[in-house]
C-alpha cells in the first residue's frame, strides 16, 4: 500500500491518510501513533475560530488569522493516529484553515465550526468534566486574581489596563455558550491575543470553579428552590439558552448555583 501511494500519489484518494500522516510526522506535530485523539483540542479550534476570525474580518485586523490557523493546525496534531474515524476532523480542519487564509466570508465559516462543534458534542467524544462539583467561591477569589486584572469584575467596569491591549478584553460578562466552552478558552487562551492560557498555571479544578462562578456571576441570587439540581458534567455543556428552554426563563440563576 504505502509504496504504491508513492507511485500514484495524486490520483488515490486512499493514500491521503498515509500522506498525511507522514507530513505529520515529518513536521513533527502528531502526537505518538498509540496516542488517543485530545477532541477538546479539536473542539477548541472550532471554537475559537466561531468566535474570533468574524470579529477579524469586521475589524479589518487581518494579524491574527494566521494565529487561528496555528490553532487549527494544532487541532489536526491532537488528533493523533488518522483513522476513518479522525481523518473528516482532520480534512475539515485543513480545509477551514485554506477558506480562512483565502479570507472567506465570516458566515460561510462560522457556520461551518458550528456544525463541525456540534458534530462533536453530539457524538460524545467530548470528555472535559469538572472532577467534583465546583466551588463557586473558590472560583470567585480566582477569577480576582488571574481574570479581573484584564476583565474586571462581572457587572463592574473594565480596568485602566485594558485600554492598552489590542485587541481589548471583553468585560466579564463575555461568558461564552457554555462553562465547558469557557473552560476550553481558559485552558488555551486566545490566539494571537494578550488572553494567556492557563493550563500550566491553573489546575483543572480551578479552571472549572472560574468557569461555573462566571455563569452563576451573570445572575441575580436564586429566589426559589422549586427547580431540579442538575449534575455539574450535565451543566458543563449546557448554555444559559438551553436552559431557559427547558426551565423558563430565569431559572439559570438557581440552576447555575445549586449544583450536584
Ligand atoms: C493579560 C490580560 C488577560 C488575562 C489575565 C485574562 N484575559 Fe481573557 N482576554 C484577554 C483579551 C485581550 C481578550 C480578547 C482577545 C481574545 O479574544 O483572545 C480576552 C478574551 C477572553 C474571552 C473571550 C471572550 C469572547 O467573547 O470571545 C474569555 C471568555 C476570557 N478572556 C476569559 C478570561 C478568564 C476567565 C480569565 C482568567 C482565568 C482571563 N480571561 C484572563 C485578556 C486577558
Amino acid at each position: 500500500m504505502a509504496l504504491f501511494c508513492f507511485v500514484v500519489p495524486l490520483f488515490s484518494g486512499g493514500c491521503r491518510a498515509l500522506r498525511r500522516q507522514l507530513a505529520g510526522w515529518v513536521a513533527g506535530r502528531r502526537h505518538s501513533a498509540g496516542q488517543a485523539p485530545d477532541w477538546d483540542r479539536v473542539a477548541f479550534a472550532f471554537q475559537l475560530v466561531r468566535d474570533e476570525y468574524g470579529e477579524s474580518i469586521e475589524d479589518g485586523d487581518f494579524s491574527r488569522i494566521p494565529e487561528m490557523a496555528a490553532v487549527l493546525d494544532s487541532g489536526r496534531a491532537a488528533l493523533g493516529r488518522l483513522t476513518r474515524e479522525t481523518l473528516r476532523f482532520d480534512s475539515a480542519l485543513e480545509e477551514m484553515k485554506g477558506r480562512i487564509l483565502r479570507h472567506e466570508p465570516p458566515w460561510v465559516i462560522g457556520k461551518m465550526s458550528v456544525r463541525l462543534l456540534a458534530d462533536l458534542e453530539k457524538s460524545g467524544r467530548l470528555s472535559r468534566r469538572p472532577p467534583a462539583v465546583p466551588d463557586l467561591r473558590r472560583g470567585g477569589a480566582l477569577h480576582a486574581v488571574a481574570c479581573a486584572p484584564c476583565h474586571g469584575h462581572p457587572h463592574g467596569p473594565l480596568p485602566p489596563a485594558a485600554a492598552h491591549m489590542t485587541p481589548r478584553p471583553p468585560d466579564a460578562s463575555a461568558t461564552l455558550r457554555t462553562p465547558y466552552e469557557l473552560f476550553n478558552r481558559i485552558t488555551y487562551g486566545g490566539a494571537g491575543t494578550p488572553m494567556p492560557s492557563f493550563a500550566d498555571t491553573l489546575p483543572e479544578s480551578d479552571r472549572w470553579d472560574i468557569a461555573f462562578y462566571l455563569f452563576a456571576a451573570q445572575w441575580p441570587p436564586c429566589a426559589t428552590n422549586a427547580l431540579p439540581t442538575l449534575s455539574a458534567s450535565e451543566l458543563a455543556y449546557l448554555s444559559d439558552y438551553n436552559l431557559w428552554q427547558r426551565y423558563g426563563w430565569g431559572a439559570a440563576a438557581c440552576l447555575r448555583r445549586n449544583i450536584r
